[in-house]
């Protein structure tokens, strides 16, 4: 059952992650939250908002290449019907990193109006990236930031190690991403980072995690896990009764002719969350 599924975690690092945080979104302008297309419920933390206060902010939702673009759609329009600016972008293709740029420069809009009300010219507007780990925040850095790199420059301000990097005319991009930890506590949360590689698998029980993530295709994606490993489930067998299938079929077996469940379980989990039985999006609407 999913409700047993528990991450390792560690509240003083979450503590130290807020108070960073904290302290970052003091010095910018406007902050894109980046989120995984796959998992876009368990890829927020509820305390950004809070953290964020007032500040414009933006959705972008990363990864949508692993995603289903059906369901990445319905989150967009479900972000866009909360007032919120949202952005699907594939950072591992730089598709979609235009728009995101020209949303940050809609967000900013109201920013740069302000200050030209108060006679400030030549500002430029401060942009930085959060989210949970491995969402692709230093992907999108790197993408933006690109060979401008070079006229990277030391600001005051800013904690030792950061840099304003130059994007675009009048907007500069923090270059290390905030870090927020998720919603741990919760194994439906659990279960959606484990999945697909957002937590490291020293922090679950990968046998369980496995298991469970055979229960939720069987009930889920029946036809995608037929289809990619020649199965003939019917999703009326129990999780440990597909993985005894899937290792036959695919002829994982140890010494003897005994079934090796372990790298069944191992292999399924690393396919799926390589993509490689299909785009899955595993927090549906
Ligand atoms: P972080 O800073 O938020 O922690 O994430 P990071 O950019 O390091 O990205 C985590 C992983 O996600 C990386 O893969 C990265 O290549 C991948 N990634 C980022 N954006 C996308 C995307 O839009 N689509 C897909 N499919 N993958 C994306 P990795 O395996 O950890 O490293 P590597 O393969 O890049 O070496």
């Amino acid at each position: 059952m999913i409700e047993d599924f528990k991450i390792q975690w560690f509240p003083g690092h979450m503590t130290r992650a807020r108070r960073m945080m904290e302290e970052q979104i003091k010095l910018v302008d406007v902050v894109v939250e980046m989120l995984d297309a796959r998992i876009p419920l368990a890829s927020t933390n509820p305390l950004l908002s809070q953290i964020i206060g007032a500040k414009p902010r933006i959705i972008a939702v990363n990864k949508v290449d692993m995603a289903e673009d059906v369901h990445t759609e319905a989150w967009l329009t479900k972000f866009r019907k909360a007032g919120l600016l949202a952005v699907k972008v594939d950072c591992a293709t730089g598709h979609g990193v235009k728009q995101l740029l020209a949303l940050v420069q809609q967000a900013a809009q109201p920013v740069v109006d302000k200050w030209a009300k108060k006679g400030v010219k030549n500002r430029s507007v401060r942009v930085m990236i959060v989210g949970i780990p491995n969402v692709g925040k230093s992907t999108l850095i790197n993408r933006l930031v690109g060979r401008r790199k070079v006229e990277a420059q030391n600001r005051p301000g800013v904690t030792k190690g950061q840099q304003w990097v130059t994007i675009a005319k009048g907007l500069d991009l923090l270059d290390t991403p905030g870090v927020l930890w998720p919603k741990f506590d919760d194994p439906k949360v659990g279960f959606a980072l484990a999945v697909t590689g957002a937590v490291k698998e020293e922090v679950f029980n990968r046998d369980l995690a496995a298991e469970l993530l055979m229960e939720w295709m069987l009930q889920n994606r029946l036809e995608m896990l037929n289809k990619y490993y020649g199965l003939e489930c019917t999703g009326e067998e129990g999780s440990p009764e597909a993985l005894e299938k899937l290792a036959r079929t695919r002829g994982w077996l140890r010494a003897g002719g005994v079934l090796d469940l372990d790298k069944t379980r191992l292999t399924f989990l690393r396919d799926f969350r390589m993509g490689k039985i299909g785009k899955v999006t595993v927090d549906e609407l």
